[in-house]
């Protein structure tokens, strides 16, 4: 039987990508895009099967896996860190009840392998900053932060007691010149690259030497990929694997793409609430789980990065 692949939360940051990627590799049909609202991609690059459905209305969700018998679901609505903070309980209530209708259907219909993404946010202020490891003291102090750490042990408990193929990565903050980010603390790092070209100054919401570990969106859809398509038994985590990516801080950020657009200037502001936030997660991050067991490799590093972020967003800006 061929693939039918769901994914919920096809119009964020990640699910438009992979949308995209996903219809390349299974055919247009294959994939059921969905989110609350109606496609946002008018280009037509994800153009196939579109579902309205909010994942906290269960009977309607459910009518939607009733219908298309998804081989594959892929969980990709949330509210990230930024605006959590400013919703706390409706972030907890999207984060944590739409994983578990999620989970609870996946069960109910046999789907065979399910994702639903992690974040760097589920380490807090004593967590191990450097290299943050696997397993460590975890203390997220944003309500997005512990919705995903909670959400990562409601994972491998769907896996250990019903056998529900769930899988799932600690992304950085991502990266990528199609689509924004939606509220969280590593925005920035996308602001930038359209101030740059639009305006050639940007003003950083954190301070000039706040590493964080980020990601160019390339290598994140490609390690999604890589993780749903990797034999089941050579998994061992089935809570979420770290994944490192690039770490770099604003003025690095800034220097190198000051290489392409010489006179762009940032400059810093120093009270904006998502600095704390920042300040709890890690600078960098130990993904050997991920290189061991799938095979991991990083393809973007800065430099690469943000040389292909401009000449991609020049086109389109
Ligand atoms: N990029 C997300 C955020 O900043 C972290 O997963 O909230």
């Amino acid at each position: 039987m061929g693939e039918k692949i769901l994914i919920i939360g096809a119009n964020g940051q990640i699910g438009t990508e992979l949308a995209s990627a996903l219809r390349g590799i299974y055919g247009s049909d294959a994939v059921i895009a969905s989110d609350i609202s109606s496609p946002n991609n008018a280009g037509g690059e994800n153009n196939g099967p579109y579902e309205i459905v909010n994942v906290l209305d269960k009977d309607n969700l459910h009518h939607v896996f009733d219908k298309h018998r998804p081989t594959q679901v892929y969980l990709l609505a949330a509210i990230l860190s930024a605006i959590g903070e400013q919703k706390p309980k409706i972030a907890w209530d999207l984060n944590m009840t739409g994983l578990l209708h999620v989970l609870d259907f996946s069960v109910e219909f046999k789907v065979a392998k399910v994702f639903w993404p992690s974040s760097i946010a589920v380490f807090g202020p004593h967590s191990p900053q450097q290299q943050t490891p696997q397993y460590c003291v975890m203390d997220p102090n944003t309500v997005y932060g512990f919705s995903k750490l909670a959400g990562e042990r409601w994972c491998e408990y769907y896996f250990t007691k019903y056998g529900l193929d769930v899988r799932s990565i600690r992304y950085p903050g991502l990266i990528g010149w199609r689509t924004n980010p939606g509220g969280g603390t590593t925005d920035y790092a996308v602001h930038i690259f359209h101030e740059a070209l639009k305006t050639g100054k940007y003003e950083s919401f954190l301070s000039v030497n706040t590493a964080l570990p980020m990601m160019y969106m390339e290598d994140a859809i490609r390690a999604t990929i890589t993780l749903m398509n990797t034999p089941a038994d050579t998994l061992n985590i089935r809570s979420s694997y770290n994944l490192a990516g690039i770490s770099f801080t604003p003025a690095q950020l800034a220097d190198e793409i000051k290489k392409y657009i010489p006179g762009f200037e940032i400059s810093y502001s120093n009270n904006d609430p998502r600095q704390a936030i920042a300040d709890s997660w890690p600078k960098s991050i130990d993904d050997s789980y991920a290189q061991k067991d799938w095979g991991w490799k990083l393809e973007y590093d800065l430099s690469k990065m943000v040389e292909d972020m401009l000449v991609n967003m020049k086109k389109i800006i």
